[in-house]
């Protein structure tokens, strides 16, 4: 097994993608054999403007935030994906591969660039070719993603499918997303249909794994809600997104069922429900925040545990560049 994965070192870490994405990521380096490639997808977030200090910043805070999390730079291989050039490297020559008619579906590309199309970055357009390289490079077997980046890995899918094709080559491993059932789409909190995200213009949209005690308190209480108590099954969650997506967030976090939540809540308005849920999230994400910030106070720290991860990072990804490379008769 190869596992590998990145985000954005954009904004904080939040909830979404800590119960999406990063507590799999600690699952599967502590409890399989496998090889563990973790990044910040740095090159990633150039795709919008970055003011470059904020940019720097962030890009350290995010490693903290990972760390803190689980993340055990002595057993994954923790870097930031602008420090191995063959990221940078492998995308290029999988653009040759990748058809125009094939990024025009993402459905990323439509919502981020929205009615400001001719106004996007090619990075922007181009952003799941990179994606598709850096997981190729590694011959990522499980990829830990939460529901949105689907599309992207079933495009790297038909990369490394055409291009093993049209070279005649079996270089390319086809990755597999892993997608928590529980977790793979946590919604905003102020809108039960959008997903939360670091780019919401309301931080009262997300809880940040760097929020205190009360402000985690004070959103969950001001989280969008209706005025019926919770159901006896989650059937009668479906037509209510708001409650669906809080009673979701508790069973993620207290790593139970939906139905054991509303068998303990059923008939409890959210007036009972929404201090339980509070008191929950300060309970897992307190020790984490305290991490953090324990590792952010270590910039230089955390750049050498960076540059350690990149080291590796590279040493692994040369054959298959080189594998690309030949394929392609350069
Ligand atoms: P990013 O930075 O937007 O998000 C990082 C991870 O968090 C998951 N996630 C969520 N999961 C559940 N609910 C949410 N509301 C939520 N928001 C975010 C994401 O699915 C992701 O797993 N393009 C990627 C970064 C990337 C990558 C890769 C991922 C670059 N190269 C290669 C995997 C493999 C992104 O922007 O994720």
């Amino acid at each position: 097994m190869r596992i590998v994965s990145g985000i954005q070192p954009t904004g904080n870490l939040h909830l979404g993608n800590y119960l999406g994405a990063i507590r799999n990521w600690v699952r599967m380096q502590d409890e399989t054999a496998g090889e563990c490639f973790f990044f910040l997808a740095d090159l990633h977030a150039i795709s919008d403007y970055q003011e470059p200090t904020a940019f720097a910043r962030g890009i350290r805070e995010m490693a903290a935030a990972l760390i803190a999390c689980g993340v055990d730079p002595d057993r994954a291989t923790l870097f930031r994906q602008s420090k191995v050039a063959a990221h940078a490297e492998l995308q290029w020559l999988l653009n040759g591969t990748a058809r125009v008619g094939w990024l025009n579906r993402m459905t990323q590309f439509k919502d981020k660039s929205g009615k400001n199309r001719e106004g996007a970055s090619v990075a922007l357009y181009t952003y799941p070719v990179l994606q598709a390289a850096d997981v190729l490079l590694y011959q990522a077997t499980h990829v830990p993603v939460g529901e949105d980046q689907k599309q992207h890995l079933e495009l790297a899918r038909d990369i490394a499918t055409k291009f093993n094709t049209d070279y005649q080559v079996e270089l390319f491993t086809l990755p597999e997303p892993i997608i928590p059932p529980a977790a793979a789409r946590i919604m905003s909190l102020r809108d039960g249909s959008a997903k939360m995200s670091k780019s919401d213009p309301s931080d009262m949209s997300r809880v940040n794994l760097t929020d205190d005690a009360d402000t985690i308190a004070a959103k969950v209480r001001k989280a969008k809600t209706d005025p019926e108590p919770l159901p006896e099954t989650a059937e009668g969650l479906a037509e209510r997104p708001e409650a669906r997506n809080l009673v979701g967030i508790y069973a993620a976090l207290a790593g139970v069922t939906v139905a054991d939540v509303l068998g303990r809540f059923a008939g409890q308005g959210f007036g009972a429900f929404k201090p339980a849920l509070a008191d929950l999230m300060v309970e897992t994400l307190g020790p984490i925040g305290v991490r953090l910030r324990a590792l952010a106070a270590d910039p230089a720290e955390l750049d050498r545990l960076m540059d350690k991860g990149a080291e590796r990072a590279a040493i692994a990804a040369a054959p298959t560049l080189a594998g690309a490379y030949s394929a392609l008769g350069l």
